[in-house]
């Protein structure tokens, strides 16, 4: 048993996106609940992937909580059509509007969880007036952009900064992470305070993707 539970969401980015309801029925029988959709527009991030339609036509696919990661600009005028899509969880980038209350506000009135995220080169600090609000806070230890990354080792005392944020303030979000995890790095972020951990490449290459999330739980304990 372990002292904190760990939650996973496979990333569909390192999947085929020719055959995605295979990729969700692959996730599905992993025995994890999440799947973790990467919206990226060309301008906050320099690649482009899918939309709103390609969110809800996997959604009559599934019955996984889809937690959709929005890499785009001015995500308020998005939101709409992604909650319409059946997001159950949003996340956004601090980086991304001036308006970050108003988006998150969006979300959460909307029905959906609300998480914000922010890169590796943005500090805590600038999430402080949103502690309070959001359900998840998205911690980003690669640049987005592209799975298959390395993991970025200066973006762990972030975790760790949020940990002990919740733990002052009694604040209760979830830490998420996301980039670069896998076996060799999943234990610095659990040791640092995430509660959920992202994963495309890592995950998607195993085979026996039941038995890859068992063995991640087993080297945690
Ligand atoms: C990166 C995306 C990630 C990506 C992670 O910009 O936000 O969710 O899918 O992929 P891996 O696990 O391959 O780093
Ligand atoms: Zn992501």
């Amino acid at each position: 048993m372990l002292d904190k539970q760990i939650l996973f969401s496979p990333s569909i980015l390192a999947a085929d996106f020719s055959n995605a309801e295979k990729a969700l029925s692959e996730i599905a029988s992993s025995g994890t609940d999440y799947v973790h959709l990467d919206v990226m527009d060309g301008s906050f991030v320099p690649n482009i992937t899918f939309g709103p339609k390609f969110v809800a036509d996997l959604r009559d696919k599934s019955d996984l909580i889809f937690d959709c990661h929005l890499m785009v600009e001015r995500p308020e005028r998005h939101i709409d059509a992604f909650l319409k899509a059946g997001a159950n969880i949003i996340t956004i980038h601090q980086e991304a509007t001036p308006h970050l209350f108003r988006a998150l506000t969006m979300i959460k009135e909307g029905g959906a969880e609300c998480g914000v995220s922010i890169c590796p080169g943005t500090s805590v600090s600038t999430l402080e007036a949103v502690l309070d609000y959001v359900d998840y806070v998205l911690v980003m230890t690669v640049n987005p952009g592209w799975g298959g990354q390395k993991f970025i080792p200066e973006t762990v005392k972030k975790i760790t900064e949020l940990d002990m944020r919740r733990k002052e303030e009694g604040y209760s979000y979830l830490i998420s992470v996301d980039g670069g995890i896998g076996r060799n790095t999943l234990r610095t972020v659990y040791d640092a305070g995430a509660d959920m951990a992202v994963m495309g490449t890592a995950f998607f290459r195993e085979q026996d993707k039941a038995a890859f999330l068992d063995s991640l739980l087993e080297s945690l304990s």
